[in-house]
């Protein structure tokens, strides 16, 4: 007789992330080969870290706010956790109180207090967006929550997991020149506007163009050539089919639910690619 198989539930990560894939991880999971190591060099909110199971990891992003959060929580865990409790007091869910701390997250040079303030900006703030300004000033507005939740438990769970991980600040290029023969890479970077009237997904300073997207599949190609298998997620278009599969990825679509934006329209299925090179 078969045995029905229970799936442990997806490890859920403790920040809100544009673009996070928590709802995709079985499919990326399930794309990914077996290797010694896996390397993110798009981490955000580091949901495929949390749902894989490799011997190694290293992990990076260019967002130096969100690296920072993360190193200080491997470091000195328990005293981010304890600074960033009192910032999920219901009273702190005002926007007299947001815009203040907004500003003191944007001038103070202590590190500890810089984590936690990230933290409660990422959980109070519209969307979870990390949006800056061009002095690089955090900017986004408030979000509309009735009691943001302070994810004590999925900071713990990130903080064990962690313990085995390589967290560095870095561009995706020097990442991926980092990358081993039987390393295995899982790329997410910022989406590709699904049209050319879509406005722009800045995930941070400086963006990510139609270029970047082209040297990133360049490099997976040559990755690939050394026997290193790069799984790269983006949107289902006309433009990344013809960028992956040129330069010979293997492509599996598949649609997504998407709740992230506020545009009815927007939260219709979109299409989701993923392109697997070697
Ligand atoms: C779609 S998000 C990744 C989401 C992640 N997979 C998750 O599950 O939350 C894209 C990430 O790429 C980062 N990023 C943008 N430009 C980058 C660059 N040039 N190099 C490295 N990371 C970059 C952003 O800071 C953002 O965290």
């Amino acid at each position: 007789m078969m045995q029905d198989r229970v799936l442990p539930q997806p490890v859920r990560p403790f920040l809100k992330w544009p673009g996070g894939k928590f709802r995709l991880v079985e499919r990326i999971r399930s794309a990914l080969r077996p290797g010694r190591r896996l390397i993110e060099p798009f981490l955000g909110s580091a949901a495929v870290f949390l749902n894989t199971d490799y011997d190694q990891y290293l992990l990076a992003d260019s967002n130096g706010d969100l690296i920072d959060l993360y190193q200080r929580l491997v470091d000195d865990g328990e005293a981010i956790i304890e600074a960033s409790r009192g910032l999920f007091q219901p009273q702190m869910n005002q926007a007299r109180r947001f815009y203040a701390l907004r500003e003191e997250f944007n001038r103070t040079r202590h590190s500890r207090r810089r984590a936690a303030l990230f933290l409660y900006l990422n959980r109070h703030c519209y969307n979870g967006l990390c949006r800056y300004n061009g002095r690089g000033e955090f900017n986004t507005p408030i979000g509309r929550y009735a009691r943001p939740y302070f994810p004590e438990q999925e900071m713990r769970g990130f903080m064990a997991k962690a313990r085995h991980a390589r967290i560095v600040h870095a561009a995706f290029a020097d990442t991926l020149a980092q990358a081993r023969h039987d390393d295995v890479v899982y790329c997410d970077p910022p989406y590709t506007p699904l049209s050319r009237t879509a406005h722009f997904t800045d995930y941070h300073t400086g963006g990510f163009g139609w270029t970047d997207q082209e040297q990133l599949a360049r490099l997976a190609q040559e990755l690939a050539a050394r026997g290193v298998q790069v799984v790269i997620s983006n949107h289902d278009t006309v433009a990344t089919r013809v960028l992956y599969s040129a330069l010979g990825a293997r492509l599996e679509s598949f649609t997504v639910r998407r709740t992230i934006s506020c545009d009815a329209k927007r939260r219709n299925p979109v299409g989701e690619l993923l392109a697997v090179f070697g």
